[in-house]
C-alpha cells in the first residue's frame, strides 16, 4: 500500500531550498521505490523572494507556525532555519502537535537533544537529525544502525568544510591564514563572520552529537576541548610537510578506560593516514570499532543538495517506518553527570621554537623536557635545510621538536619553563595524532 505523507519545511535557505527541490524532483522516484507519496504541503519563510526563486505556489506558503502545526495533512516538519532561537520554539511546537521533526540543526541537537527527545517521546513522534552532522555523509544512521554491533573506541573526523578548504589551500599554495580566509570568503566558502567555523564551534557541535551516538552517552559540548585554526601559521604547515605530516582540524572522540576524551583542534597526522587525503571542502569520519576495525566515510559536508540528501533520507525513513527510532544516548541529564571525561588527555606534540643560535641552548631546552618527563622523537633545525628565512630576528632560528606521547599538563609546564629560560620562546604547539 502506498503511504501518503505530507511535509512542511521551515526555512527555505540553502538546505531548506535544496530539500524542497529534492522532494519535488524525486516525488515519483520515491513513489516507485519506497511506495511513499511524499508531498510538500506547506512552507514557512519570512523571505517571499526565496519562495519566489524556488517557484513555490502561493497555496503552499504558510503565514505562521500555527498554520503548519494545525494542518492535519502535515505529518513531518523539516526544520532548516538554524540556531536555537525561533528554530527551537518551532520544533517544540511541531512535536507538541504530534508532528515528527527532521532537522539539520547541529546547535539545536547538541544543546537541547534531551529536552526535545523527551517532548518527542511524550507525543509519540520522531526526532531525526542525519543532516546535522557532515552534510550528505550518512554518519548518524551508520552510528545508529550500521556499526551498532561494535563498541566504538575512537573516531576522528574532518567535519568542517570551510576550515578544511582553508588548510588545504594553505598547504598547497604556501599561503598564510589571513589571505586564505579572505579568498575563501570571496568565493563563498567562508561566511562574512567566520568565527563559528574557524574557531571550531561548528566542529564542536558535531563532535558532541557524533560522540554521544558513538559512545551511547550524552557528551555535552562543555566537555569538549576546542581550538580553532585562526592562529595557524603557514610556516608550521610547511615544516610539518617536510617531516611527513599533514595538518587538519580534527574532531577526535575516544572511549578510554579513564573516561571519554573529546577534542577539536588543529592536528598533524601522518601523510599516509586516509584523512590526510581528504582535501578542499570535503569531510570524512574515520571510525574504529572493536569488531569492524577501521572504516572511513567520505563526502560533501555542506551544500544544498548534499545536505538535502541527508534531510530527505530522514523524511523517507520517517514516512516509511511506523516504529520510531530514537537516538542511542537515552540517558537523562542526571545520569550524564556520572559520565567520566578525560581533560588532561595524552598526545604527541609538535613545537616550533624561536631560539638564540648559540652553544648550550639546545641542551637547556632538552633539559626542561627531561625534567618534565617528556621524551622527544625528533629535534630539527629544518629551516636551514629549507633555505628560507623564518625569523625576523636574525640571531634566532626555528627549532622544531616532536615529542612522544605526554599529557597536556606536562607539555604546558614544559612550554612555561622554556619561555622562562630567556633564550627564545615557543611559537607554536600543535598536537600530533599517531
Ligand atoms: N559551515 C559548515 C562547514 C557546514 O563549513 O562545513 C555546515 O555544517
Amino acid at each position: 500500500m502506498v503511504k501518503k505523507v505530507g511535509v512542511a519545511i521551515l526555512g527555505l535557505g540553502v538546505v531548506g531550498g535544496g530539500t524542497y527541490q529534492t522532494l519535488v524532483d524525486h516525488h515519483d522516484f520515491y513513489l516507485k521505490t519506497q511506495r511513499a507519496d511524499i508531498t510538500v504541503e506547506a512552507v514557512l519563510d519570512k523571505s517571499t523572494e526565496r519562495l519566489d526563486v524556488l517557484g513555490i505556489p502561493n497555496e503552499k506558503r504558510a503565514g505562521s507556525i500555527d498554520e503548519i502545526v494545525n494542518n492535519p495533512a502535515v505529518k513531518i516538519v523539516v526544520e532548516t532555519i538554524g540556531g536555537v532561537g525561533v528554530a527551537k520554539a518551532f520544533v517544540i511546537a511541531a512535536l507538541e502537535h504530534g508532528k515528527t521533526v527532521v532537522t539539520s540543526n547541529k546547535e539545536l541537537i547538541c544543546k537541547h537533544s534531551h529536552e526535545l527527545e523527551a517532548i518527542a517521546k511524550k507525543h509519540g513522534c520522531g526526532l531525526y537529525f542525519e543532516a546535522s552532522c557532515v552534510g550528505g555523509v550518512p554518519i548518524i544512521r551508520t552510528l545508529l544502525d550500521g556499526v551498532q554491533a561494535n563498541h566504538i573506541q575512537k573516531m576522528m573526523g574532518i567535519v568542517n568544510g570551510t576550515t578544511n578548504y582553508i588548510l588545504t589551500k594553505m598547504a598547497n599554495e604556501g599561503a598564510d591564514y589571513a589571505d586564505t580566509l579572505k579568498e575563501a570568503q570571496r568565493l563563498g566558502y567562508a561566511e562574512f563572520d567566520p568565527t563559528n567555523d574557524v574557531e571550531g564551534f561548528d566542529s564542536m557541535y558535531k563532535l558532541s552529537i557524533l560522540s554521544s551516538m558513538a559512545f551511547h552517552t550524552k557528551v555535552p559540548h562543555a566537555n569538549i576541548y576546542r581550538e580553532g585554526i585562526s592562529k595557524i601559521s603557514g610556516k608550521d604547515i610547511a615544516f610539518g610537510k617536510e617531516l611527513g605530516y599533514t595538518l587538519k582540524l580534527l574532531a577526535i572522540g575516544k572511549n578510554t578506560d579513564k573516561g571519554i576524551e573529546v577534542r577539536v583542534h588543529p592536528t598533524f597526522i601522518d601523510d599516509s593516514h586516509p584523512l590526510a587525503s581528504v582535501n578542499d571542502s570535503f569531510n570524512a569520519v574515520y571510525l574504529t570499532g572493536d569488531a569492524v576495525d577501521d572504516i572511513m566515510l567520505y563526502g560533501r559536508g555542506a551544500g544544498a543538495l548534499p545536505t538535502a540528501s541527508a534531510v530527505v533520507s530522514d523524511v523517507i525513513y520517517a514516512a516509511t517506518h511506523s516504529e520510531i527510532k530514537y537516538s542511542t544516548f537515552k540517558n537523562t541529564e542526571k545520569a550524564d553527570r556520572k559520565t567520566k571525561f578525560v581533560s588532561d588527555f595524552e598526545s604527541a606534540y609538535y613545537l616550533r621554537l624561536s631560539v638564540d643560535d648559540v652553544a648550550g641552548v639546545l641542551a637547556q631546552i632538552s633539559g626542561v623536557f627531561g625534567k618534565c618527563g617528556i621524551s622527544l622523537i625528533e629535534v630539527s633545525q629544518i629551516a636551514h635545510k629549507m633555505n628560507r628565512v623564518y625569523d625576523q630576528n636574525p640571531n634566532r632560528v626555528p627549532l622544531i621538536i616532536i615529542t612522544h606521547k605526554t599529557t597536556e599538563s606536562r607539555i604546558k609546564k614544559a612550554v612555561e619553563k622554556i619561555n622562562a629560560l630567556g633564550h627564545g620562546e615557543v611559537k607554536a604547539l600543535i598536537r600530533v595524532e599517531k
